[in-house]
């Protein structure tokens, strides 16, 4: 629906473009639109793109978005005396936009990959990540390995281009474009699985946690898929917000902040 949208505007942008240049060279009718070259952070404002669909970093309390990234980065923006503003988009747009400076910074639970690495510079890390499996309570499915049988025909739900997709796809080989299916969300695998359309869905351990704590029916396998960092992505070229950032981030990570923040939405449930 979203992308229907954009497209009707794109259309009808164009066709104001044309009308405007079908008036001839009447400069005054024509409206200037100044393009910001500045990036936001500059103005006082912090943008971070995120997904917020993936408890407990992120997700809507109501309208408002709440969880570790969204508290992390507010004491961030505390520090640096910015105004913090919270984007929600889809996960697979979060590196894109920030390399094309619409956002100043994605943090979303996002794992630093050297693939990733290639088109963002990421902070320090603040948060470790481990890929887990979720399946049905009764579930022939006893590890990763059942998966990755090679007779097995297991279907497995991820969120597209995370991580869990970016491994499944890579070790399932040329059963993957059968076997794996890519949702939007982490709330959409969840519900396939729930609903029986995919036979296990692979995920972050944490939102896992979340999503079986409040699905019945629901569990997560013992087996840990891969362990990885979260943390922070930049442009590659705004390192002077990044080493602003980093610097925040790591006297935040020091006195305790970051840990009572994590505390408070994890160890404390
Ligand atoms: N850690 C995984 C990755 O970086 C999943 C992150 C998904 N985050 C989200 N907010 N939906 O690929």
């Amino acid at each position: 629906m979203k992308r229907i949208l954009a497209i009707v505007l794109a259309v009808a942008m164009i066709a104001s473009v044309a009308v405007l240049a079908g008036c001839g060279n009447k400069a005054s009718n024509t409206t200037e639109t100044t393009i910001a070259t500045e990036p936001a952070s500059a103005k006082g404002k912090l943008t971070m793109a995120t997904n917020a669909y993936f408890p407990p970093y992120e997700y809507y309390e109501g309208e408002k978005i709440v969880g570790i990234d969204a508290d992390v980065a507010k004491a961030i923006a505390d520090k640096l005396g910015m105004e913090l503003e919270i984007v929600d988009i889809e996960f697979d747009s979060i590196i894109a936009g920030v390399q094309t400076g619409k956002y100043d910074m994605g943090m979303a639970g996002m794992t630093v990959t050297e693939e990733r690495l290639k088109s963002v510079d990421f902070s320090t890390s603040y948060a470790k990540g481990i890929q887990s499996v979720i399946v049905t309570e009764n579930s022939p499915i006893k590890s990763i390995d059942d998966i990755l049988a090679k007779d097995a025909n297991y279907k497995v739900g991820v969120q597209l281009s995370t991580t869990g997709d970016i491994y499944i796809t890579d070790d399932l080989g040329d059963a993957a474009a059968e076997r794996v299916t890519e949702f939007q969300t982490g709330n959409d695998a969840v519900a396939a699985l729930s609903s029986g359309k995919v036979d296990a869905v692979i995920i972050d351990n944490e939102p896992a946690k979340s999503y079986v704590a409040a699905t019945a029916g629901l569990k997560i396998l013992d087996t840990e898929y891969v362990s990885e960092d979260y943390a922070i992505c930049f442009a590659k070229s705004n390192t002077e917000l990044k080493d602003k950032v980093n610097a925040a981030l790591e006297e935040l990570i020091k006195d305790g902040t970051v840990k009572s923040i994590v505390d408070k939405y994890i160890t404390a449930k």
